[in-house]
């Protein structure tokens, strides 16, 4: 990624941008010459990544309000400035039936992925979104519009985050565009546990024949986030190497459009 996309001197926040995918957004939006502030909870990796990227960083969880509000500042001392906030930090911790899941964790998932994203573009807003606009990108995922088995609290309040985003761009528009991504299964460290025991029987099942890598998620990240996506908000960019059209391929589709076709009026 080499273009500039109309981000240089702009200023970044990537929340969870230590590994995976905030990381690959992270050094992206640098490489396009943006200046990134990274967040996450190890303090060692923030000052790692924030050293690397040549930026900087907020150590803190996102579920923290303080924290959100304590990243906004230092961005804003830092660069003078806040055009582009990544919500990246995610958690899937209440994995497993809806059944068995308990308040706390329940509560955790929507602090994490649905209240924290929306006090961090609040404090964007009121620093300095309101007056100078800017754009912001949610990671949301594939499976935020359709249910399956141990995801129903991530997949629910992902589906929050969805809707927050279309609420969002209604609301903050014309100053700041609010959009999101939605990967399919990438290979990082919090789906590991999913990729890693079938990752060749998963990858051959996708159209495009492998496994997304943070790279292919970043790419869509920044440009939704330049000034390439000038006239686009509300949107979910799906990036899912296909994984959504292969139900439509799936074998069960197949014999029904068999059957179909043995009927086919002449
Ligand atoms: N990987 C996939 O297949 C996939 C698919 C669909 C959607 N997504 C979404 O993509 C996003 C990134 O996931 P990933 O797979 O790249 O995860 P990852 O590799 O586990 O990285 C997560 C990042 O977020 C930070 N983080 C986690 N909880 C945090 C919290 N409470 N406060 C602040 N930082 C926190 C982590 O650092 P610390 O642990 O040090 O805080 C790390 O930097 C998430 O929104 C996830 O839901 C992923």
């Amino acid at each position: 990624m080499t273009s500039s996309y109309g981000l240089r001197g702009r200023a970044a926040v990537v929340t969870g941008g230590t590994r995976g995918i905030g990381r690959a957004v992270a050094e992206q939006l640098a490489q396009a010459g943006a200046l990134v502030c990274v967040t996450a909870r190890d303090a060692d990796e923030v000052r790692r990544t924030a050293a690397e990227l040549g930026g900087v960083g907020a150590v803190g969880s996102v579920a923290d309000p303080d924290h959100l509000r304590a990243v906004v500042d230092l961005t804003l001392r830092e660069f003078g400035r806040i055009d582009v906030v990544v919500n990246n930090a995610a958690t899937n911790l209440p994995y497993g039936p809806l059944m068995d899941v308990d308040p706390l964790s329940w509560r955790e998932s929507f602090t994490v992925n649905v209240e924290a994203p929306l006090r961090l573009v609040q404090c964007a807003w009121r620093a300095w979104m309101r007056d100078h606009g800017g754009a912001v990108v949610n990671i949301c995922t594939e499976g935020a519009t359709h249910v399956g088995p141990h995801i129903g609290a991530y997949g629910t309040s992902k589906a929050a985050l969805l809707h927050l985003t279309q609420q969002l761009a209604g609301e903050l528009a014309p100053k700041v565009r609010v959009n999101s991504v939605s990967p399919g299964l990438v290979r990082t460290e919090m789906a590991r546990f999913v990729w890693e025991p079938r990752e060749e029987e998963a990858a051959a099942g996708l159209p495009l024949g492998r496994l997304g890598e943070p790279d292919d998620i970043a790419r869509a990240v920044v440009w939704l986030a330049s000034e390439e996506a000038r006239w686009v908000t509300g949107a979910d960019l799906l990036v899912d190497g296909g994984t959504r059209v292969r139900a439509a391929f799936g074998s069960q589709a197949y014999a029904v459009h068999e059957g179909l076709r043995a009927h086919r009026p002449t």
